[in-house]
């Protein structure tokens, strides 16, 4: 097995500098969120859209997406929900690539996103440039590339895939013999390499969220707390990950505050995703994981800097004037569902089982 080769990150200052201690979006009166919730509620309708929201963005808009008919889920089914969605419109409440999902998936829907500037940290740490030249240095490995990407990276992949589905895919892959040219999140590549013995070499980007989260300090809170169970992402470090009863997606993650019989769960990922757990598993008591963002130099406190740029009032006004469209080119488009498609055939055929 190769050793992962370290790529150098070359936006890393840029995307710490963003990444800066951004609030959740600004608090509004109880008046002016339930004006807020009635105009964008009438602009649904109107505009014959949808709401396909992230579990980590604002609780606000998460329940706004439920009650209006729209999907709060993780990346795999966000994507599946847009296509399969009758609406002419969808708007991604979430980060970039999720809505540059949707449109490659629906060219022929109109996709908006509240701010155009949401990104992630891994999208921004691998430039389709300097990516196609690692790609161009490894021609005999197939190209799994994470959905957290742009359309232009999905492009020249051979298969995209989402947290929840990476081990299935990559094992299958390994079963029938290829080597991996994994990209871009550098510990989720190194947890898929462990877990199936595949062939890999990494990318080396990583998410400012699950990087931050602190090994010593959580083995700490377990030893406060030892019958709790700890849930992980996989974007976490090794070592977060070595002190886990369950990793998996943000779904799985949610899943499993349901149904284990613990009382007490530590989460190491994006505090958003806590709304959906309490009001899946009111009874259950749920801790944060300790993040270099508590106490130390803040770069992300457990919350997405991005994921936070969607409110009420964006999404209202996007609505509104029907601005903020994802548009791609359509070259880059149709090499990106190629990839994007493989990857909802194979889930497709993984719950037909
Ligand atoms: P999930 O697909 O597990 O929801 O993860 C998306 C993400 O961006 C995690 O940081
Ligand atoms: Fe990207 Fe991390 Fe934000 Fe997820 S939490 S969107 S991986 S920066």
């Amino acid at each position: 097995m190769q050793m992962p080769v370290p790529i150098p990150v070359a936006l890393e200052p840029a995307i710490l500098e963003k990444a800066a201690c951004a609030p959740h979006p600004a608090a509004l009166s109880p008046q002016r969120k339930a004006e807020l919730v009635a105009r964008i509620k009438q602009l649904l309708v109107e505009k014959d859209a949808v709401l396909v929201a992230h579990y980590y963005t604002d609780a606000d808009l998460q329940q706004l997406t439920e009650e209006t008919g729209g999907k709060v889920a993780d990346s795999l089914e966000m994507a599946r929900f847009g296509h399969a969605h009758p609406a002419r419109t969808l708007v991604v409440i979430g980060v970039r690539f999720m809505g540059e999902t949707a449109k490659i998936l629906n060219p022929e829907k109109r996709v908006l996103m509240p701010d155009l500037e949401a990104n992630c940290s891994l999208d921004l740490g691998c430039p389709a440039d300097e990516f196609n030249d690692f790609c161009d240095q490894h021609p005999d490995r197939t190209v799994v590339v994470y959905t957290n990407t742009s359309a232009e990276v999905k492009a020249r992949a051979d298969w995209v895939v989402t947290s929840g589905i990476a081990l299935d895919i990559v094992r299958h892959l390994h079963e029938k013999g290829e080597k991996i040219l994994w990209a871009p999140d550098k510990h989720l590549g190194r947890y898929v390499q462990r877990e199936t013995g595949a062939d890999m070499i990494r990318w080396e980007g990583s998410c400012v969220v699950h990087d931050a989260f602190r090994t010593d300090a959580l083995a700490e809170l377990k030893k406060k707390y030892p019958e709790a169970k700890v849930l992980v992402h996989p974007e976490s470090p090794e070592s977060v990950i070595d002190l886990a009863d369950v990793v998996g997606s943000t779904t799985t993650l949610i899943q499993a505050v349901q149904s284990m019989d613990a009382k007490t769960f530590i989460v190491a990922t994006d505090n958003g995703i806590f709304y959906k757990m309490r009001s899946l598993a009111p009874d259950k008591m749920l801790l944060e994981a300790p993040n270099r963002g508590i106490g130390g130099s803040c770069e992300s406190c457990a919350h997405c800097p991005w994921m936070a740029m969607n409110s009420l009032e964006n999404l209202a006004e996007v609505l509104q004037a029907g601005r903020n469209e994802i548009t791609l080119d359509e070259g880059i488009r149709r090499k990106a569902l190629v990839s994007t498609q493989r990857m909802l055939e194979f889930a497709a055929g993984r719950k037909g089982k």
